[in-house]
């Protein structure tokens, strides 16, 4: 199979998993990126069976209207029982590495608030140690200097994503040669740093299940 219908295969298999959950009251959360894509179109075919989502990305909310999905802004949601979204790279402790479509803050919102995490991935994302896949930062835009001076202290080699602007209206800094031997540690010490709105290690809040496609079929890790 290739890469891409092994992301077919993942979407597939998160609606399967989650149909069973499923009421005229339930409300998905949806992350972004081209595996979250393809989970919204196969989402769409059972579009009769719950009430809405909610998106973290406005690429990922106009392509759940573009199916005829309503989408609910996240403040108008109580609670949310399970968030389905990609991964840049994932261990398996089901930490990850998210943000390469510049996403991440309003993924890891959207996943703080669900209950349920369910990570979709082809096997090139499960790797042993993290980091080979550069760590995105989204920083305040009058920040992003000191912010890179403070991620080389880290360890760290951070670039610009330059032309890149976030839904939330910030800038990104893709993080290279970082050790991240302890994810949830460099998690909370990158936030730390003054005009950083989050990074992209999922550690804190890992995923709770990985549907991880392989060429043996959709292999499921808790
Ligand atoms: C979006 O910001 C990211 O966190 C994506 O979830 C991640 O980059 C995975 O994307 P793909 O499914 O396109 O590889």
């Amino acid at each position: 199979m290739t890469q891409d219908e092994l992301k077919r295969a993942v979407g597939q298999a998160a609606v399967d998993l989650i149909k069973p959950q499923l009421d005229d009251n339930s409300i998905v959360g949806v992350g972004t990126g081209s595996t979250a894509n393809c989970f919204i179109d196969a989402l769409a075919s059972i579009k009769h069976l719950f009430d809405g989502a909610v998106a973290s990305s406005e690429a990922s909310a106009q392509r759940l209207r573009d199916h005829g999905i309503h989408v609910y802004d996240l403040n108008a949601v109580d609670s949310l029982d399970v968030y389905i979204d990609g991964a840049d790279e994932i261990n398996d402790r089901l930490e990850m590495i998210k943000g390469g479509g510049a996403a991440l803050t309003r993924e890891k919102i959207v996943a703080a608030v669900a209950k349920q995490f369910i990570c979709v991935a082809d096997e090139t994302k499960l790797v042993g140690l993290m980091g080979t896949f550069p760590l995105p930062v989204e920083v305040i835009p009058m920040a992003r200097s000191y912010v890179a001076r403070e991620l080389v202290k880290l360890g760290g080699d951070p670039t610009w994503r330059e032309g890149v602007i976030t839904d939330n209206g910030n800038v990104i800094l893709d993080v290279y040669n970082m050790q991240i031997s302890s994810p949830a540690d460099l998690e909370t010490r990158i936030n730390q740093i003054t005009g950083v709105v989050t990074n992209g290690l999922f550690a804190l809040r890992p995923a709770d299940v990985l549907l991880l496609g392989t060429q043996d079929g959709v292999k499921t890790i808790r």
